[in-house]
């Protein structure tokens, strides 16, 4: 039935990586199925597809609460929960990483996991996209959603489809001073590129078409190191994106990621590096704890039903970036512990730098 509400919610953590950081054990993806096969026939969810990317367990759900839905988010907690049981069982590493806090409090944001959710109302028929990524942050989706709604270069849509013509209104997060903007493409693209072109501050949340205000994509925004003011882990973002009919067409949502942009994360959350875009199959990143992966699964929305996935980055089609980010690895790696491969000190995740400068305090002298 067409124009039903869905929402759509990917809800996920990384519970224990299977070996080290690098990817997930199956057991891990049978709790989630089994727990969400319960909520199903409960009909708390309406469709489940649980998956992985890397060291992260990815809960794709539909349901029809609306997004923020505190019975929907502590079903999350509670899978992560048992999750990091059967990790901790297996001797899985870092199990419980991304479990922050220890009561649950109606909401899982700002405790760990991270979220991408979106209401919409179902068109005749809805291809959506579930983009995931492993070993980098959220403002790694800043660059391929510009090239997505506002570069023609990209997406000729906007130039020749008259319902995209008047462009998309984009949202973008402080994440330091935790304030949000709302900036229209493509009057003010100027002030866009000037944001979110910092993506280690300025993260694009969320999208909307500007004729009528429909959603176009919702991502995570969570930042991990902000949250627990420490070290714990990249926040490894997800990204939801709604497709044709007036919306970038699928093709115009993935070729963004033809061009393996530099993204913050891979080993120890602390290096620049390509961000790779593979097959479900080859998202186990292993080299120096990389390079930085993304995944997207397609899925038809329909009556609720998530019809899918398609795994759609495999393709020989994206055989050239994938080459092309090895060598982009290569080359940055020989820089070892040089910036700009190492970040800079202030977006480290890791760092004796401070200690170091508290020991060698007393041998500095001043500068003849
Ligand atoms: C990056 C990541 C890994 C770890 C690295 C060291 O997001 O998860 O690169 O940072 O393997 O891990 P620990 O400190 O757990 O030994
Ligand atoms: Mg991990
Ligand atoms: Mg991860």
């Amino acid at each position: 039935m067409a124009g039903k509400k869905t929402t759509i919610s990917v809800i996920k953590a990384d519970v224990g990586g299977y070996v080290g950081h690098s990817s997930m054990h199956p057991d891990l993806v049978t709790k989630a199925d089994d727990m969400l096969e319960v909520a199903a026939e409960k009909g708390l969810v309406a469709d489940f597809h649980v998956t992985s990317c890397g060291d992260d367990l990815e809960l794709i759900m539909t349901h029809t609460r609306g997004p923020e839905a505190p019975d929907i988010h502590k079903l999350a907690w509670d899978i992560f929960l048992a999750g990091t049981e059967v990790a901790k069982k297996l001797g899985l590493y870092g199990a419980g990483q991304d479990i922050l806090k220890d009561a649950f409090s109606g909401n899982v944001k700002g405790m760990g996991p991270g979220v991408a959710e979106m209401e919409i109302t179902e068109r005749k028929s809805e291809p959506i996209i579930v983009f995931m990524a492993d070993k980098t942050s959220p403002g790694a989706w800043n660059l391929p959603l510009y090239k997505m709604f506002a570069d023609p270069f990209n997406t000729p849509g906007l130039v020749i489809d008259p319902s995209m013509h008047e462009g998309f209104n984009f949202l973008v997060l402080d994440v330091i001073e935790s304030k949000e903007i709302m900036l229209s493409a493509p009057d003010e693209l100027y002030d866009i590129l000037a944001l979110i072109g910092s993506p280690a501050r300025y993260m694009i949340k969320a999208i909307y078409r500007r004729t009528d205000g429909e959603i176009g994509a919702s991502a995570s925004t969570q930042k991990l190191s902000l949250i627990a003011g420490k070290y714990v882990g990249k926040d490894d973002p997800v990204l939801i994106v709604r497709s044709q009919s007036g919306l970038p067409a699928v093709g115009e949502m993935l070729e963004p990621f033809a061009f393996p942009h530099i993204v913050e994360g891979w080993m120890r959350g602390s290096h620049n590096g390509p961000l790779m875009p593979v097959s479900f199959e080859d998202a186990t990143p292993t080299r120096f704890d990389g390079p930085p992966r993304v995944i997207a699964a397609g899925f038809q929305v329909t009556d609720s039903r998530l019809i899918g996935p398609v795994d759609l980055f495999d393709d020989p089609g994206f055989d050239m970036s994938r080459n092309k980010a090895n060598e982009i690895a290569d080359y940055l790696r020989r820089h070892g512990p040089f910036e700009p491969h190492r970040l800079p000190a202030d977006q480290m995740e890791y760092t004796t730098l401070p200690s170091l400068l508290a020991k060698l305090k007393d041998r500095f002298k001043s500068a003849k």
